[in-house]
């Protein structure tokens, strides 16, 4: 059995274990607190960098494409992210989840930081190491890998993956027998923003009486236990759960005679309720984890956060190119700009993400600090969104309110769009799938 959990930080103490109810779990992490602030210094950077990009770019006569979609990256957000990380959760080194948002800067910006590096496939191992960072900062993290890229890891020294079932054992012996493994669990997911258990992750039950024995009997070298919560993950009490569940794996894994000394966490976090989900973090492997046995098993903790890097970091600004005037359902017109969901807004589909339209400019005048400093604002006009492909899916927002009566030639923006929207871009109808980025650093 698992040790059970007191949490002294709280008023009443209570153990967690396997009968613990949710109504205590859920106490405990409701006790914990929520922040969010307006970085000023950011805004008035990315204000200056949209507005300087827009100023110059007539629709009447620029060259085709000058007024495609851009970013305004804020690196400084991406350094204010990283050290959020480090006050809070400094034990545990972050792997950044690459499949997020591959930006280059950004990855460099991270390995000049410290961090670690969490790679899906062989293209982003072989991004990570093109940039000359070590392959010992990487782990391969999908339970499911292709063979030839189990061998291409093996050839360049990328020596920790996870697994989730006996299938992988036999491909990680075959092709890469020397791998770190952690075993990959599942959690209980089901109120975050993407579900990640439902494809990938063993029981604990699987893991101590299958993956385990087997590792063993194929001679492998699991190292220890990786978990994710979900992408957007809502409910901290998943963090306990898995983190409890971690160590059952870690104590069968050590009575095997296995070096367990690696633990992953995974991601699942957000800038906005990370004092909370770090709390949770501590408090779970203080529980399961307690120092002495950190020590005693030379333990070392990583995770594999992205969107709680990236999100903040990037803003999206985009171009009217055309407005139908409609009069239904309270809204005044559709207007269509020039990205949307097979572009940077791909998120809306496949990160269940509602981006929040703002005017950038109207009528040759500039509104990004107004409506961003001023939120409340009552907006006047309704309109609903559309990309720009010829397809009806293609919706960006049913209903909008914006504040001004926006026309064709004026632009919008679209704040905290880092996460999951560039990386999953495509060409479709022929329209560019990259977007240009400026760069700006509020941390300077
Ligand atoms: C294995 C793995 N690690 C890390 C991440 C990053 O998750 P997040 O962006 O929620 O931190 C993902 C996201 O899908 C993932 O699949």
């Amino acid at each position: 059995m698992p040790p059970s959990i007191d949490i002294v930080q709280h008023e009443s103490q209570f153990d967690l274990n396997e009968q613990t109810s949710q109504q205590e779990i859920n106490h405990v992490v409701k006790s914990l607190t929520r922040t969010h602030s307006i970085n000023h210094a950011s805004t008035a950077l990315i204000g200056k960098a949209m507005t300087s990009h827009i100023a110059h770019i007539n629709h009447d006569d620029c060259d085709a494409g000058d007024e495609d979609s851009f970013f305004v990256c804020d690196l400084g957000e991406v350094i204010n992210s990283y050290n959020l990380w480090k006050e809070l959760l400094p034990q545990i080194t972050p792997h950044y989840a690459v499949k997020c948002n591959t930006n280059v800067e950004v990855i460099r910006l991270l390995a000049k930081l410290g961090t670690g590096f969490d790679c899906a496939s062989k293209s982003e191992i072989d991004t990570i190491l093109g940039l000359g960072i070590s392959p010992s900062r990487i782990i391969y993290a999908n339970p499911c890998k292709t063979n030839s890229f189990i061998r291409h890891a093996n050839e360049k020294h990328v020596n920790f993956t996870t697994v989730d079932n006996c299938q992988e054992l036999y491909k990680i012996q075959k092709h890469h027998e020397k791998c770190g493994i952690l075993i990959r669990i599942a959690t209980d997911d089901e109120d975050a923003q993407c579900r990640l258990s439902t494809k990938f992750g063993c029981t604990v039950s699987e893991a101590v009486n299958s993956l385990l024995p087997l590792a063993k009997e194929l001679g492998l070298r699991v190292k220890g236990v990786a978990f994710h919560v979900g992408s957007g993950a809502k409910d901290f009490t998943s963090i306990f759960k898995a983190v409890r569940d971690s160590r059952v794996i870690f104590d069968k894994g050590i009575e095997l005679g296995f070096e367990m000394d690696l633990l992953d966490i995974g991601g699942g976090f957000e800038r906005e309720t990370f004092r909370e989900s770090s709390k949770v973090v501590n408090e779970s492997l203080r529980q399961f984890f307690p120092a002495e046995f950190q020590s005693t098993h030379n333990l070392r903790i990583i995770a594999e956060p992205g969107r709680f890097m990236v999100s903040n970091a990037f803003t999206l600004g985009c171009h009217i190119i055309a407005r139908r005037d409609v009069k239904q359902d309270g809204i005044e017109a559709m207007i269509y700009i020039n990205d949307g969901v097979y572009g940077n807004m791909n998120c809306i589909l496949f990160d269940h993400q509602h981006p929040k339209a703002y005017v950038l400019s109207h009528a040759n005048k500039f509104y990004y600090h107004e409506e961003i400093e001023n939120e409340t604002v009552e907006g006047k006009h309704q309109f609903s969104i559309w990309g720009p492909t010829c397809d009806g899916l293609d919706c960006v927002s049913n209903s909008t309110e914006l504040s001004k009566n926006v026309q064709v030639g004026d632009w919008l923006f679209f704040p905290n769009l880092g996460a999951y929207t560039s990386a999953a871009s495509t060409g479709f109808n022929g329209l560019g799938s990259s977007a240009k980025t400026i760069y700006v650093n509020s941390a300077q």
